[in-house]
């Protein structure tokens, strides 16, 4: 019988839950044709057709300090690259397979560098590790429910192939991941779906073994789930191999996530800048960073993470349009960060004040960090905020003291604190507006 120690998960938890804002990159040979990573899937094409990529992958952009320091400047503090996607390409120098980076014209292990890049700038590090794999000769693919040759009979037959041998591999790649590079902080599998999910990935054995090499990593859930689905930690039946939290897919779980008894649940929305995880040159749909900054503020006022994707080109660059996303967040987030990194949502705090209309709320400790989206005609009204508890009004982006009003235009509301912003009607930040309440 497996026991789930919530202490020691509590404690391994600590860093994710408070560092709240990720980065996840999604690179690879499927950069060049730039139709997105699922190109082999959507349009069912023969690896034959795909591996002229192989033989041309020669990244001569890439700089895994340029990746680093807009990832910092974005006010990101942790970052997930995919060591492997569906495709099976595997961008560090593992003994399993030719398949990989430092057997192409460029000849790198992409991996190491984003490691060591990455912790140069105080960024922790994850890996993103496809249980799929298309390219392995074991692993199904006539009927299965998205392999490439699903629907070929005869190219896709999995007569010969033995699963087990693929697990064999898998496990065998993820532990030189765990072994060779140093300390990892989180793991993100991805993904299961029909029967293939489990221990029909060997996951408890995977499991234990990657806690093992790796004591305190944190995994996500897709082990047991994908973006569908919770995973048995929310169940409060936790497997063995139960993931660390759940992963919500280009959604803000409207309520947060709560586990079968009602405590919250760590979860992480990953969330793409355009419509793609992979670089896709058609795809101009990129969300606007205003929208983004104010998704990153409701993950965490409702107890969640967001990690943020970004696809490099085949160049190895990052696209220009997520360049100047990432600008755009950076500037509000080096001046309100501490409104997102170390804050939750505000229940457990020492007083319970109702979320506004006019945007949201974030704590921290007694710190009630109110996010003002929208102007107030006249003061700004703190409800559920004690007058007699509030010990400081600052505007956090440049530490400004915020008197509390005492105009006769709500002296018909003594019960409700009101906040004096000035005379402009127009908020100091056009994007939000953070004010931080603490209070005894
Ligand atoms: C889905 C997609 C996969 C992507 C992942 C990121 O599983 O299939 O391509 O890497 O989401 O969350």
């Amino acid at each position: 019988m497996y026991h789930f120690d919530r202490a020691q998960y509590d404690e391994r938890m600590q860093w994710f839950l408070h560092d709240r804002f990720g980065m996840f990159i999604h690179f690879g040979l499927y950069s060049i044709p730039a139709r997105g990573e699922w190109l082999r899937s959507t349009e069912e094409m023969p690896e034959e057709q795909y591996l002229p990529f192989f033989d041309e992958f020669n990244p001569t952009g890439f700089d895994a300090r340029d990746w680093a320091r807009r990832a910092k400047q974005a006010g990101v503090r942790y970052a997930v690259l995919t060591a492997k996607h569906h495709d099976g390409f595997c961008l560090y120098d593992t003994a399993t397979t030719d398949f990989k980076s430092t057997n192409t014209p460029f000849g790198r292990d992409i991996v190491a560098e984003y490691l060591e890049a990455f912790r140069a700038e105080g960024i922790r590090v994850g890996l993103y590790y496809s249980l799929i794999d298309w390219h392995h000769p074991d692993f199904p693919q006539y009927g299965d429910r998205q392999a490439p040759l699903r629907h070929d009979p005869v190219a896709g037959c999995n007569d010969d192939r033995v699963f087990d041998r693929y697990l064999d591999y898998m496990h065998a790649q993820v532990r030189e991941l765990c072994e060779n590079y140093g300390k990892i902080d989180l793991m993100w599998f991805d993904f299961s779906y029909d029967d293939m999910r489990g221990e029909k990935w060997r996951a408890t054995e995977l499991v234990d073994m990657v806690r093992t090499l790796q004591p305190g990593i944190v995994i996500n859930n897709r082990i047991e789930v994908s973006g569908e689905g919770f995973g048995s930690l929310a169940a409060c039946d936790p497997t063995p191999y139960h993931g660390d939290f759940v992963t919500p897919e280009k959604i803000v779980p409207p309520r947060g996530l709560f586990d079968a008894e009602g405590r919250r649940l760590a979860w992480e929305s990953c969330v793409t800048m355009n419509d793609n995880w992979g670089y896709c040159a058609t795809d101009l749909n990129y969300k606007p960073a205003p929208l983004i900054v104010h998704k990153l503020v409701e993950c965490v006022s409702k107890g969640g993470n967001m990690i943020l994707n970004v696809g490099p080109d085949g160049r190895g660059r990052f696209p220009e349009q997520s360049c100047a996303i990432l600008e755009e967040i950076g500037r509000w987030m080096q001046l309100n960060g501490e409104s997102i990194c170390g804050c939750g949502p505000v229940e457990g705090g020492p007083i319970d004040p109702e979320k506004p209309d006019y945007g949201r709320i974030t704590r921290s400790g007694n710190t009630y960090y109110f996010h003002l989206y929208e102007g107030s005609i006249g003061p700004v009204p703190l409800l559920g905020v004690p007058k007699d508890r509030i010990r400081s009004i600052r505007r956090v982006a440049d530490g400004t003291e915020v008197l509390l009003s005492n105009d006769w235009t709500h002296s018909d509301y003594p019960d409700i604190a009101f906040a004096n912003l000035g005379p402009s009607p127009v908020l100091p930040d056009p994007v939000d507006t953070v004010i931080a309440v603490t209070v005894d």
